[in-house]
């Protein structure tokens, strides 16, 4: 299958991510984790992404899509896919159309993360990744079994610097500009599933798995 988990800024995208690749094993795309690893290993790409995810604003759609693009290429993505926050443009998405069409593909399903954008701001500033590993909590709705460490591994855990309270504002909305375009494309090529993310995670992941069943079948 090939997926896109679309949703705003703590909907719970890397959340629902992590259950869905561990039940149905594709590999997991997420352009956000792409950038912070850019960032951490000091690249030039990373330079670059830094300078608009410090200011909540999107990085560039040419960039975006180039290693988006280089990452479709590889083998193991030829069995399927997990798109994780891409596309998040119009533009992306009728490039990743081109990429589709050019291999003969198509994207099976958009899972669009539905949630009221008021309960955000509170998943996003509770919001604790580990250092080492990258699973993700929180202070509230999904705490570690230790304050301040990884239950998977025992890292340190940390709050992403766009997740302080100064980003998220504008974070949140350039994001929610972007969607209703993107919402309106999926819906006209029949492949967007709106999944109730005001739930616990569970019931999220209960829901996601009924669409990919009904998919897969
Ligand atoms: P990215 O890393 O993708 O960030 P984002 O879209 O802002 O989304 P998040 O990762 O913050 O949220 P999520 O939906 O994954 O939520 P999570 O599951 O963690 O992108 C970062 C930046 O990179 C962008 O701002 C941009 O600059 C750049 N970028 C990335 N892609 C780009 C693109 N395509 N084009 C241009 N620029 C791009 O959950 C959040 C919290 O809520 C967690 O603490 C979790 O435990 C909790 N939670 C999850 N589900 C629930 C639930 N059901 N109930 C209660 N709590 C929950
Ligand atoms: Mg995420
Ligand atoms: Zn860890």
């Amino acid at each position: 299958m090939n997926l896109i988990l679309m949703g705003l800024p703590g909907a719970g995208k890397g959340t629902q991510a992590d259950q869905i690749v561990a039940k149905f094993g594709m590999p997991h795309i997420s352009t956000g984790d792409m950038f912070r690893a850019a960032i951490k290993n000091g690249t030039a790409l990373g330079k670059q992404a830094k300078s608009f995810m410090d200011k909540g604003d999107l990085v560039p759609d040419e960039v975006t899509i180039g290693i988006v693009r280089e990452r479709l290429s590889q083998d193991d993505c030829k069995a399927g896919f997990l798109l994780d926050g891409f596309p998040r443009t119009v533009s992306q998405a009728e490039a990743l159309d081109a990429i589709m069409t050019k291999e003969k593909s198509q994207i099976d399903a958009v899972l669009y993360i539905d949630v009221n954008a008021e309960h955000l701001l509170a998943r996003l500033t509770g919001r604790r990744v580990c250092a080492n590993c990258g699973a993700s909590y929180h202070v509230t709705y999904n705490p570690p079994k230790k304050e301040g460490v990884c239950d998977r591994c025992g890292g340190q855990l940390t709050q992403r610097p766009d997740d302080r309270e100064e980003t998220v504002h504008e974070r949140l909305e350039v994001n929610i500009k972007q969607q209703k375009p993107l919402v309106t494309f999926y819906k006209g090529k029949n492949v967007l599933k709106k999944i109730n993310g005001d739930q616990p995670i569970d019931r999220v992941f209960e829901e996601v798995s009924r669409v990919l069943g009904a998919i897969a079948q």
